[in-house]
This record gives C-alpha cells, sequence and structure tokens, in this order.
C-alpha cells in the first residue's frame, strides 16, 4: 500500500485531489494533514511515498516541513510542492530544501496533479527497491562523532576505512562531512579534484554511478567523497541533499563511514539519523570527558535509542592521572576499544598514509584494527 500524504486548509482541493489519486488505484492510501509539520510527522512515521504540500499551505511551514522528512527518511519519501506559479527561483530554492519537484496549478487540471504525485510515489517506491526495498539497504552506516575537535575522528575514520578496505574485504565508503575543515583528504594523502560540493551541484541527476565518480579513490579501494576545498561552499550543502547522499553511498558500500565536524549541529544530526552506530570519541582529559557526557546525554534527550552510541577511548595510555575505569564511569558508558597515544600517528599523518596499513605491528594499529572488527559486525 503506498501512502500519499496531502496536507492543505482547503478541504475541497484535498478531497478532489483524493478523488483523483484514488479514483483507478486500489494501492493508494490518501491522509489528509491539518498543517505541514503535521503532515511531516505522518509521513515520516506511515513511511509514505509522497507528502504534498497544495496551494493554500503557508510555504514557510512547507519549507520546514520537506527539509524535516527528507532529513528523516532521503528519497524515500518524495516533497512535492503545489503553488499558484511556479518560477525557476522558487523550482531552485523548493529543490534546495528538499522538494523532488514544484508544480504550479494555474492551468493544470487535478488529473495533472495527480498525475505528477502519482509519479513522484512511484519513483521513490522505485528507489526504494533499487536500494533493498526496506529500511535497511544492506550497508551499515557508522558516524564518527565528537562534540570537541582535536580528539581523533579523521585519525579513526580515515584509518577505519583503509583498513577494512583492504584487509576485511569489504566495500568502503569514507564521507567526510567536516565540510569547513575536512582533514580526509590530507590523512589519506588524496587530491580534492571532485569533493562532496561537485555532487551537491550535480543533486538533480545523481544517482549511485554519478555518485561514484565524484569521489576519489584510496589505494586501499576505500572511495571517499571529500570535503570542499573552500570552506565557504560549505554553506549551499543542505542536510536534505546530504541526506540523499548517504542513502546513495549505501548503494556503493557495505559500510559507510561518516567523519564529522566537533560539534552537534543540524548536519551532524542527520548522519547521526541515518546511522546504524555513532562512535563517540573521547580523550583522556576532563573537558573531553565532560563534553562527551553531555553530549551523549543530549542525544539521548533527542531520542536516539540506546546501545546506538559506542564509546572509544583515544589516547588512552597517555600520562594523566585518569584510570580508563574512571572515565568509563563519568561518562556511563562502556569503552569499546581503547586507542594508545603514539607519535607514530601525527607521523602518518603527515605523510598521508594511515597507521593502521602503514605500521600494522604496532599496538596503534593492533587496537584500530580490533576497532575496524567490530564495525563490520551487524
Ligand atoms: N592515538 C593517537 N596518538 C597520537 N596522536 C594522535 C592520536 N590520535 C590523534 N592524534 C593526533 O591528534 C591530531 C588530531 O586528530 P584528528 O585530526 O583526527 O582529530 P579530529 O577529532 O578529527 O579533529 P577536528 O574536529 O578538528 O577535525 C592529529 O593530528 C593526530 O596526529
Ligand atoms: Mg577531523
Amino acid at each position: 500500500m503506498a501512502i500519499i500524504v496531502i496536507s492543505d486548509p482547503d478541504r475541497d482541493f484535498l478531497q478532489r485531489l483524493e478523488k483523483v489519486l484514488t479514483s483507478d488505484a486500489q494501492d493508494v492510501e490518501v491522509i489528509h494533514a491539518a498543517t505541514p509539520a503535521e503532515a511531516a510527522d505522518v509521513a515520516i512515521e506511515r513511511d509514505a511515498c509522497a507528502v504534498v504540500y497544495g496551494p493554500a499551505t503557508s510555504q514557510p511551514a512547507a519549507y520546514s516541513a520537506a527539509e524535516r522528512v527528507s532529513a528523516a527518511a532521503g528519497m524515500r519519501t518524495a516533497n512535492l510542492l503545489i503553488s499558484r506559479t511556479v518560477d525557476a527561483e522558487l523550482l531552485r530554492s523548493a529543490m534546495r530544501s528538499g522538494f523532488r519537484d514544484a508544480i504550479g496549478i494555474e492551468g493544470a487540471t487535478y488529473g495533472d496533479l495527480a498525475a505528477a504525485v502519482t509519479d513522484a510515489c512511484q519513483a521513490a517506491l522505485n528507489y526504494r527497491s533499487a536500494t533493498g526495498d526496506d529500511e535497511t539497504a544492506s550497508a551499515k552506516v557508522v558516524t564518527v562523532f565528537s562534540t570537541k575537535g582535536g580528539v581523533g575522528k579523521s585519525v579513526l575514520a580515515s584509518n577505519l576505512a583503509a583498513y577494512i578496505a583492504s584487509k576485511l574485504d569489504k566495500r568502503v565508503v569514507l564521507l567526510d562531512l567536516d565540510l569547513e575543515f575536512g582533514d580526509d583528504a590530507v590523512m589519506l594523502g588524496l587530491q580534492p579534484t571532485r569533493t562532496i560540493y561537485d555532487a551537491v551541484q550535480a543533486y538533480e541527476r545523481l544517482d549511485a554511478e554519478l555518485l561514484d565518480g565524484f569521489m576519489q579513490k584510496h589505494q586501499s579501494g576505500a572511495k571517499v567523497l571529500l570535503a570542499p576545498t573552500q570552506p565557504e561552499h560549505a554553506e549551499s550543502i543542505t542536510t536534505a541533499r546530504v541526506s540523499g547522499i548517504i542513502d546513495l553511498a549505501k548503494e556503493l558500500g557495505d559500510i559507510v563511514l561518516i567523519d564529522t565536524p566537533g560539534r552537534l549541529d543540524e548536519m551532524v544530526l542527520t548522519a547521526i539519523d541515518r546511522s546504524d552506530e555513532v562512535l563517540a570519541v573521547a580523550t583522556m582529559d576532563l573537558p573531553s570527558i565532560k563534553n562527551t557526557k553531555v553530549s551523549l546525554q543530549k542525544l539521548r534527550q533527542l531520542g536516539y535509542r540506546n546501545g546506538l552510541v559506542k564509546l572509544v577511548l583515544n589516547r588512552a595510555d597517555s600520562k594523566v592521572f585518569l584510570e580508563p575505569a574512571e572515565v568509563e564511569r563519568a561518562i556511563g558508558g562502556e569503552v569499546l576499544v581503547r586507542i594508545p597515544s603514539d607519535r607514530l600517528v601525527p607521523r602518518s599523518v603527515n605523510r598521508g598514509v594511515p597507521v593502521s596499513l602503514d605500521q600494522p605491528k604496532s599496538d596503534v594499529a593492533k587496537s584500530l584494527a580490533e576497532l575496524a572488527k567490530h564495525v563490520i559486525k551487524d
């Protein structure tokens, strides 16, 4: 049963559109929503194929609802804006906010509108079957997270990507979502000739194959979608588009790793929303521990399930007065893996060669390998 949600204050519009939509299709359920926000809630909860925001709805409310739907559902659900008239400017801003299309009602019949809605719903359903037909396309998405900078997120993400691709025989995609200051290119010795910025520019026609073309191939076999080379390009990269890119990346890898900036913003929440596991990285100093504790509390408040987040302690043998057990108690969670501090790490970072491959016998490489084996588990 395909579910289509329509939001518009005008009951006549709702009923007429519903009538045409259901007239010759038995397997369509149409749900009316009083407001765009309610439409978004229902669409996410019922996994609708399309949400239609009618011509009398408030456009700002429709925009924020569409952004929410596309952050939560990616291309599983198509947002459609129906407006009195549609010009290029409106179409562009609608697309940027996660609408699949904007349709003008001037000169259009209810049959035309219903055809556009049916097409959008069908495209969302096709997308689902192409990616494995259900919530969980087989890929596992893992976000490396900390609200603090410099704790080793990028070291971990780049090493995990390279190690899993070359030693554990999995297809790996690494997305660098530290859009302003992403370091994965440097850490993996890759040239940022193409980046996520290019993928976003081509978003309207983006599919997995095209996305693949925007990724840099590391010699380990990992594919990496690099951060933009110019920090100001980060602004044009919306959460809705990143959400779609994560979905497409799942077609290209068994494991999709996401590196993030050191903060908890909408972009990072989008990555966490789409993740099967979150690796929270902390180091052995009080500010890092305090930050980790607070950010994990925040994630719990936001309703993320227990068990989504796993703790990784980096630089765990530093000559500090804190014991790992104390850290676990303070953060209120069990540490999955402890990565020791080692001068080999900055040395490998500076050479652009992951330490896990370059110095496999070192303790730091062994603990990264242990973490990698955990990450590939279902
Ligand atoms: N286990 C380790 N031993 C020694 N040095 C380390 C270790 N892990 C990370 N470092 C060093 O710490 C620095 C910061 O690491 P990294 O860039 O991965 O942090 P980050 O959390 O990604 O920071 P940002 O949020 O600023 O991107 C690196 O240059 C690296 O050399
Ligand atoms: Mg980083």
